[in-house]
Parts: structure tokens; C-alpha cells; sequence
């Protein structure tokens, strides 16, 4: 591999850059680029709740132990992702022996034995932990998603989830994750949300932005710059979580490409040119950038939201080659 410009070294003193892995991509050209330019790893998949604890007296720690390994070894740190989220949760934690809905109380001691259980493994690692993922609901109206830990926890779950985190690594940063969140209609759920938390005492270090963007949405720098003002206005730092730019709009189904046109690298070098220099400014309040995945070679928009649709969000290229999308975000 050429020995072109580090971006994690690029930007030591803005804040940490992350890449979303598999343990595949510990290895080959991925693990090089890796290390090469990433100071941050989060597990895609191997963390989550379902992966790393599918029944209850069995945890799977085989993956995520790699990861950790990885990153000790290269001088990295992780994101833990993530305790509290609707989708990959293994059903067991809902059901009591007699499978009928568990008590709130058996939920959480499930939810206390299991965070306990994680963070003591990982928190020599872990700089930052996803503690609550999407709790918002879309819906125009309505507030909060319709979850099982809600209705199970009650309303006043998201606090009481933070405490227990907290009381298991009161170093990391707590963060709440979501998507959408810099779009307005999203960004004023979250933010009286959070607001509501802060004031409440809710241990809550900071708001995490998935940042899961396209190339095409001219209100992307506009947004992004209010979400981080009217968050940083609570006292809270910023992480960008899983950012990719797809080279689709979210409603667009065409299936006819097989490698992105030329106007879309140029537009996709252009949105990461901006929100390249939007988080510069803001370096103060964010404290990291991960993007969600490693190369074009992989990433989950491939089958999201059109299974089997190439899509090409990303700074390295399918051969694992810096893009032009690269080469503007190293050269500010
Ligand atoms: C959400 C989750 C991530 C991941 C992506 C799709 O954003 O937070 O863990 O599942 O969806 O890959």
C-alpha cells in the first residue's frame, strides 16, 4: 500500500476518527487501512445485545474479544454499541420461564447482570458506550418509539438505563444514539428529550449523530450545523456514529449501476468536503467521527434500503484505494 497521508493522525487534535468492523476486517487490506488511518473501532454487529449474549447463561465474547485484541495491539480505542435498542435484542430478556412478558423488575436485573457482564470485559477499551440506540419515534406527533424496554421499563427507562451504565464504568462517555436527529422534525424530539434528561440528572455525556447521509440532500450542511449548536447548548459533546454518504436518496430504487457516475463522486466529494469542515469548526464539542464501515468493498448499504444494490458510501474505494472524497477531507 502507498504510504499516503493518515487521516487519524490528520486529525489528532480535532477528535478521534472510526470505522464500523467485522472481525474480517481486522485482516488484508482492511486492516491495514485500519490501522493506517482509523484510531477508533466500533463492532458492526458484535456487541449488540443479540449477538453477545443470545441466551441467557451464554454470552459470545469470541468476536468482540478480537476487536478488543485489535485494538490494544494498535494503540485504538472503541465505541461499545450498544445496551438498549429494539432490533437485535434477543427475545429471551422479554419472557419470563413460563414465556409470558417479564415483570420490569426481571427485566431489569437481566439488563444490570448483562451491562455489568459487558462493560467490566471492555471498559479498558471503550471510550465511549451507545447507551440507549433510536428511543425517538418518526412518526410526526408522537415522541417516543414503541419499544419493549419502554413499555417493560416504563417511561422513565432512558435515565434509569444511564444509571446503570454509569454505575458500571463511570468513565466513558454515555452517549444517545439515533438517526434523522440533525433533521428538524427529529431534531426538536431529540432535543427536548434530552434536554429533559439533563435537567432530570440523567448521567449523559453526549448525543450521538448516525449520520447515515446521501449525496443528494441540500439541507445536509444547514441542519447538521443547528443539531450541533442547539445540542452543544445542553452541555453535551457530539459523536458522528455511523456515517456513510450513499450515493442514493433513501426513496430512489434504481437498481441499473454498476459503479457510481462520475457526477456522483463529485457531489459525494463535495458533501464530504463540508461536513468535513463543519466538524472542524466544531471541534470542541465533537469528540469523534466514525464511519459505518471500512471500504466500498463492504458496507450494509449494499442491501439497504434495496437488497443487493451496490452503493459506494465511503472514502476508500472497493479496492481499498483513497477516493477523491479522501484526498479532500486530509487536505483542509
Ligand atoms: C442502525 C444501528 C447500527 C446498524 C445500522 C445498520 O443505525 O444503530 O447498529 O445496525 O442501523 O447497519
Amino acid at each position: 500500500m502507498q504510504k499516503i497521508q493518515s487521516l487519524a493522525e490528520t486529525y489528532k487534535n480535532y477528535f478521534k476518527i472510526g470505522a464500523a468492523v467485522t472481525v474480517e476486517d481486522l485482516q488484508g487490506l482492511h486492516g491495514d487501512l485500519l490501522k493506517r488511518h482509523f484510531n477508533s473501532i466500533t463492532a458492526e454487529n458484535a456487541m449488540k445485545f443479540g449477538e453477545i449474549h443470545p441466551k441467557e447463561d451464554w454470552y459470545d465474547f469470541e468476536k468482540a474479544d478480537k476487536m478488543k485484541e485489535f485494538a490494544l495491539n494498535n494503540n485504538m480505542k472503541m465505541r461499545g454499541h450498544t445496551f438498549v435498542w429494539h432490533n437485535q435484542t434477543s427475545d429471551w430478556v422479554f419472557l419470563d420461564k413460563n414465556g409470558r412478558e417479564a415483570s420490569r423488575e426481571l427485566v431489569l436485573e437481566r439488563l444490570k447482570e448483562h451491562v455489568k457482564v459487558v462493560c467490566n470485559r471492555y471498559k479498558d477499551v471503550v471510550y465511549a458506550w451507545d447507551v440507549v440506540n433510536e428511543a425517538i419515534e418518526d412518526k410526526l406527533n408522537e415522541q417516543y418509539r414503541d419499544t419493549k424496554w419502554r413499555r417493560i421499563l416504563g417511561e422513565d427507562y432512558i435515565k434509569t438505563v444511564f444509571e446503570i451504565v454509569k454505575a458500571e464504568d463511570s468513565e466513558a462517555a454515555l452517549i444517545y444514539n439515533d438517526y434523522n436527529n440533525e433533521i428538524p422534525y427529529k431534531m426538536e424530539k431529540t432535543y427536548k428529550m434530552l434536554k429533559e434528561l439533563v435537567e432530570k440528572g440523567t448521567p449523559m455525556d453526549g448525543v450521538g449523530l448516525q449520520a447515515h447521509w446521501n449525496i443528494w440532500d441540500r439541507n445536509l450542511i444547514g441542519n447538521l450545523r443547528k443539531a450541533i449548536e442547539r445540542y452543544a447548548s445542553l452541555g453535551l459533546q457530539i459523536q458522528i456514529t455511523e456515517m456513510d454518504v450513499s450515493m442514493f436518496e433513501f426513496e430512489d430504487r434504481r437498481k441499473d449501476l454498476v459503479e457510481p457516475t462520475s457526477e456522483m463522486l463529485y457531489l459525494q466529494e463535495m458533501v464530504y468536503d463540508n461536513i468535513f469542515s463543519v466538524f472542524r469548526e466544531y471541534k470542541d464539542v465533537i469528540t469523534s467521527v466514525t464511519f459505518w464501515g471500512v471500504s466500498d468493498k463492504y458496507t450494509w448499504k449494499d442491501n439497504f434500503p434495496v437488497p443487493g444494490r451496490k452503493d459506494w458510501p465511503l472514502i476508500f474505494d472497493v479496492k481499498s484505494q483513497p477516493k477523491a472524497s479522501f484526498n479532500r477531507i486530509v487536505d483542509f
